[in-house]
């Protein structure tokens, strides 16, 4: 292979399993260089574009720091405040950042639109979320489970709630690090069979149920993520019926005592987790979104070295 061949990370597994355990050794070695005051400008002088079509408070703070902390700079580009939201094609907006930026994180709507994105772009295309993935979470993640549990070997996350960005490219992310994962979702809001089938085709075997208390059992981690994802406001009154049952509260927890819980933030208290248990000794969930900064700055200097 050639040291120069370009490469995006549309999905955690554009990865291999290797590479993302090279990642995330790299996301230890900043966060601790990060925490001890050392200075790690592994990318002086370069430029990262984000293009922003949902909200964002993590995806776009700890990008832009992250690039800071690296010595480099990042350029917020809100899709109404660029052309792109005034009828200019992505495949000219992704020529065009090419010949300025070093690499472009996008947050955009249609999955689709982060592949013409990364066909038209000669720098490397980051997914900061579509509606079908979230491998940036994951790498964030998958760094905090391996703190926490000292390893992946034996480790059992319990997915309670939708089946939907954050909780497929999670999915694909257990089968790249061999965890045990087990899927709760309600009817109708399971992981997407190609999904699934990549998971399984990397070697993982997740547990699909409807019983969010079955799924807990045993579970060293319990995640959950919102009910109404970004564009989904208008399914607002059909969601909250459809996932009684599956809120992360305190009876839920009385199946797995022991458990820690993720959540990839923002939490919805009172829908899919409880003020309770976010505020618990058993939630994690800023560990994840700190390990957004590390794993996403170690992301970027593995793609652009
Ligand atoms: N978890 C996450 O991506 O958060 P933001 O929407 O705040 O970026
Ligand atoms: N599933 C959520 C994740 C937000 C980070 C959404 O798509 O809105």
């Amino acid at each position: 292979s050639t040291a120069t061949e370009l490469r995006h990370f549309l999905e955690i597994d554009d990865l291999s399993a290797s590479e993302l355990q090279t990642v995330l050794e790299r996301a230890e070695t900043y966060k601790r260089a990060q925490h001890a005051g050392e200075d790690h400008e592994d990318l002086e002088g370069q430029t990262l574009g984000m293009i922003f079509q949902k909200p964002s408070t993590r995806t776009r703070v700890s990008f832009e720091t992250g690039m800071t902390q690296l010595g480099g700079h990042a350029v917020f580009l809100g899709e109404d405040d660029i052309q792109l939201g005034h009828g200019e094609p992505l495949k000219d907006t992704a020529r065009t950042l090419s010949r300025y930026v070093d690499a472009v994180m996008a947050r955009v709507f249609k999955h689709d639109n982060i592949e013409v994105l990364a066909e038209y772009a000669s720098v490397p295309i980051v997914n900061g979320l579509t509606d079908d993935a979230h491998p940036c979470q994951t790498l964030a993640d998958l760094l905090t489970i391996r703190e926490q549990q000292g390893g992946f070997e034996d480790v059992s996350v319990a997915w309670v709630g939708d089946g939907n960005n954050v909780a497929q490219s999670f999915a694909v992310g257990a089968a790249l690090t061999d965890l045990d994962l087990t899927v709760a979702t309600p009817e109708g809001y399971a992981i997407d069979d190609d999904v699934l089938e990549r998971a399984r085709d990397l070697g993982g075997d997740p547990t699909i149920t409807t019983d969010p208390t079955e799924a807990v059992a045993d579970a060293d981690i319990i995640y959950t993520d919102v009910w109404i994802s970004m564009g989904q406001e208008d399914e607002r009154d059909v969601r909250m019926n459809d996932f009684q049952g599956f809120q992360v509260n305190a009876d839920l927890l009385s199946h797995a005592p022991d458990a820690s819980v993720m959540h990839c933030l923002p939490a919805h208290r009172g829908e899919e987790i409880t003020d309770a248990v976010v505020e618990s000794d058993h939630s994690i969930v800023f560990d994840q979104a700190e390990n957004r900064l590390h794993a996403q700055k170690a992301l970027l200097s593995w793609l652009l070295e």
